[in-house]
């Protein structure tokens, strides 16, 4: 498989001094969805800013399709990585939401015809087609947050970076957004590398999951991570509530099916390849181990 990101050895500190990126490597292949999960200040943001040169790497050790990114053109550096910030108010500057998906195409050097539909399919993509003329300061928070994304969108990427993509989203527009993200990778086959918080999420979004503390510490898929209590609490994360609650089942005598769902979406396959396996029947029982169980399931998962 064709390697879209490989980071070899990625040291950064910041100029007071701070280390935020301690011998970081990473290889993203072509078309993968990853999930680089971490507690605030594991240096997720500061990584991202990596890989479309906004922080450059005094080394050739930040590679996007196997080209440094420290020698590459601004236009080619955004145009290959496509980086979705947080806040949206830090992507979106000028007075017409066309202005700003229309930003970019027109700093490549494009015709007037091809900033036109490239504009318009951003926003078609995003579900924000006749929203043109609006001015992106006065639109809904997530309305923004696709907006920053179509401005992305409108170069192109071949890689797309959300960093924090769900945050502060209502359910509506959450949903929305993790489909439209899976779209692009499904459909357009785009490379999407998410930075997040919400690990009730993270397995809609992600295959494989990363976790950064400075440096990696874990790296594997959503099951071997989020299984593990105690590299959770090594680096100040939880388990999805749905993991969770499938744990407490399993103080109260629930045999699963050997991978507890990580999502409430995924809960009912559990529950039916349970029920396949015991015979049509799911059957809960209180006994002398029930208790100390528990005691252990909320140690280990609860702070
Ligand atoms: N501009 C900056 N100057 C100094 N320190 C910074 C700066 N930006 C981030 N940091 C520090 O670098 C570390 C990593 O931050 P960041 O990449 O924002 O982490 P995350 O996105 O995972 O929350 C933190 O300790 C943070 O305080
Ligand atoms: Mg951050």
């Amino acid at each position: 498989m064709n390697e879209a990101v490989t980071i070899r050895d990625l040291t950064h500190q910041y100029p007071d001094g701070t280390v935020s990126l301690e011998d970081v490597s990473l290889t993203v292949h072509g078309g993968e969805r990853l999930a680089i999960v971490g507690q605030n200040g594991a240096g997720k943001t500061t990584l991202f800013l990596h890989l479309n040169g906004s922080i450059r790497s005094p080394l050739d050790n930040v590679l996007v399709f196997g080209e440094s990114v420290r020698s590459m053109p601004i236009e080619e550096r955004i145009q290959k990585v496509g980086v979705v910030f947080q806040d949206p108010d830090d992507q979106l500057f000028m007075p017409t939401l066309y202005d700003d998906v229309a930003f970019g195409p027109i700093n490549m050097g494009l015709s007037r015809d091809e900033v036109d539909r490239r504009v318009r399919e951003a926003l078609k993509t995003v579900g924000l087609s006749g929203f043109e003329d609006r001015v992106p300061h006065h639109m809904s928070y997530g309305e923004k947050k696709r907006a920053a994304l179509a401005a992305v969108l409108s170069m192109e990427p071949r890689i797309l970076v959300l960093d924090e993509p769900t945050a502060n989203l209502d359910p509506k527009n959450r949903a929305l957004l993790i489909d439209l993200i899976n779209r692009l990778n499904k459909e357009k086959g785009i490379t999407t590398i998410v930075a997040m918080h919400d690990v009730n999420a993270v397995s809609h979004l992600a295959d494989r999951v990363v976790v950064l503390n400075t440096t990696i510490v874990a790296d594997g898929d959503a099951h071997s991570i989020f299984s593990d209590s105690k590299l959770l609490k090594e680096n100040n994360l939880e388990a999805p509530e749905a993991y969770k609650l499938f744990r407490i089942m399993g103080c109260y005598g629930y045999a699963c099916c050997n991978a507890l769902p990580l999502s409430v979406a995924d809960a009912p396959a559990a529950l039916d390849a349970s029920l396949e396996e015991n015979g049509g029947a799911i059957s809960l029982r209180r006994d002398g181990r029930t208790a100390e169980e528990l005691r252990e399931v909320f140690e280990r998962f609860e702070y």
